[in-house]
């Protein structure tokens, strides 16, 4: 390894790369699909027939290949013999509600799914063998046997739920991001409350935290191997193109092109990228100075979207709790752009002995879509129940993430304002 090489994370997209670099991890699609990068490409990966698709019938970037559960179960030991009732919303566009093991998770048993379509809610159920489904998953969390909810609904959902659930008694487990959009501020302290006020788990399924390459760069970090990180930056770039990405769409009830992905700003879904300096320290951005350009097609012009956002392309520059310096970006609009990586250099280099291997799964738990994460994810927020742990990704962590990309978006609408990013700490 070269200098370069042993003070950052490549680029997973760059199959050039891979092999001269050794990387186990690439991107065989298109680009990214709010956090669809970073695939497995392991021995052990499949191509899902079954995989969700987009409205041009491509396969949605981050499926084309799941990390199997073939080889998991190697080295795994069970923590405990109980298994934690899991109650799973929302099957959409990415079919995510069945895309992360639980169904298959030895600690777990899925009594009850939902999605607000009848018929999203019966294959729902059907692919993760619940007994139970709910016309909603506010019906469903006042199920009393449910111990843990997995909210996979649309990102303006998340935090409503989760507090709701919280609030119940139930752990939470949210696909991303934790809070969102002009609400993102006031949900932020609420979703902050219930977590401490229930003492229930919370976890954010930010997937490229389970991306190879950012765990091995995390295990160097928290080993101590790399000092302070003096500069990071983390990318998450996929071309929406000029037909745009569905998403739900509550005015309609279906998943649709005027759902919540139209006009999306960049640095409300900033977390793919923002985990490449977060999930690596558990450190924090403490300000943020954001720029846009305006965005190339239609539905990003402020007047064609519900989030009167005019940003195709957002950069953000932060300050770290460090003191080091972080720039992270997300575009939907820029050419050749695709996937979600990062850099990170510290002050020392890396530490060969340290390995970085990501941790064991059960039997029949893979890693899954997303650069083998999904499983990772599930099988952290089940231990963290299991042993009373941190979750990889807690409250905390969640909201830093999600909090320093909706502050920097605020800071593009200002041209680049220095504004202070709010902080939660348990
Ligand atoms: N890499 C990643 O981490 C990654 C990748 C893709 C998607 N995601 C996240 O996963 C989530 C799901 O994505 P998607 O594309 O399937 O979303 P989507 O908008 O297509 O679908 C959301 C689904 O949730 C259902 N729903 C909404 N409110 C509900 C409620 N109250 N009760 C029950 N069901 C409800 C809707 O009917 C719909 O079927 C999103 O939040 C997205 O941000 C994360």
């Amino acid at each position: 390894m070269n200098k370069e090489e042993q003070g950052s994370i490549i680029d997973p997209s760059a199959s050039s790369q891979l092999s001269r670099r050794g990387f186990i991890q690439g991107l065989t699609g298109a680009g990214s699909f709010l956090g669809m990068a970073g695939l497995g490409a392991f021995a052990g990966t499949a191509k899902a027939d079954n995989a969700p698709r987009d409205a041009q019938g491509n396969i949605i970037p981050g499926f084309e290949k799941d990390q199997q559960a073939t080889t998991a179960a190697q080295g795994w030991q069970p923590v405990s013999e109980r298994k934690i009732k899991v109650g799973i919303a929302g099957f959409g566009l990415c079919q995510f509600g069945a895309a992360f093991y639980y169904q298959n998770h030895p600690n777990v048993e899925v009594v009850a799914a939902t999605d607000l379509d009848p018929n999203r809610c019966a294959q729902l159920a059907q692919r993760v063998g619940a007994k139970k489904t709910y016309p909603s998953c506010e019906e469903m969390i006042k199920d009393k046997e449910i111990e843990a909810i997995y909210i996979a609904t649309d990102a303006p959902s998340h935090a409503r739920l989760a507090i709701m659930a919280l609030n119940h008694g139930k752990h939470v487990c949210s696909a991303v991001p934790a809070v969102f959009g002009f609400e993102a501020e006031g949900e932020a302290e609420d979703l902050f409350k219930a977590v401490k006020k229930s003492g229930m788990k919370y976890m954010m399924n930010e997937t490229s935290t389970f991306h190879a390459d950012l765990y091995a760069k995390r295990m160097q970090y928290q080993a101590g191997a790399l000092g302070k990180i003096i500069y990071s930056e983390g990318e998450y770039y996929h071309d929406f193109g000029p037909n745009g990405l569905s998403g739900y769409n509550p005015k309609t009830g279906k998943v649709d092109k005027f759902g919540w992905r139209r006009g999306l700003p960049p640095m409300w879904y900033p977390t793919h990228s923002a985990a490449y300096y977060v999930s690596i320290t558990g450190g924090r951005f403490t300000e943020v100075s954001g720029l846009g350009t305006a965005g190339r097609y239609p539905e990003f012009q402020a007047e064609n979207n519900g989030h009167k956002n005019p940003f195709g392309t957002e950069v953000a520059m932060y300050k770290t709790s460090e003191g080091g310096i972080s720039r992270m970006a997300v575009s939907w609009d820029m050419k050749n752009a695709h996937g979600e990586k990062g850099r990170v250099y510290g002050e020392k280099p890396h530490n060969p002995k340290i390995s970085g291997q990501r941790p064991p799964l059960p039997p029949g738990v893979g890693g899954g879509g997303h650069g083998g994460s999904h499983g990772q994810l599930t099988n952290n927020f089940i231990e963290s129940i299991l042993l009373d742990k941190k979750p990889i990704v807690d409250v905390c962590d969640a909201l830093n993430i999600t909090m320093s990309g909706v502050i920097a978006h605020k800071s593009a609408l200002k041209d680049g304002e220095w504004m202070k990013i709010p902080q939660y700490e348990l």
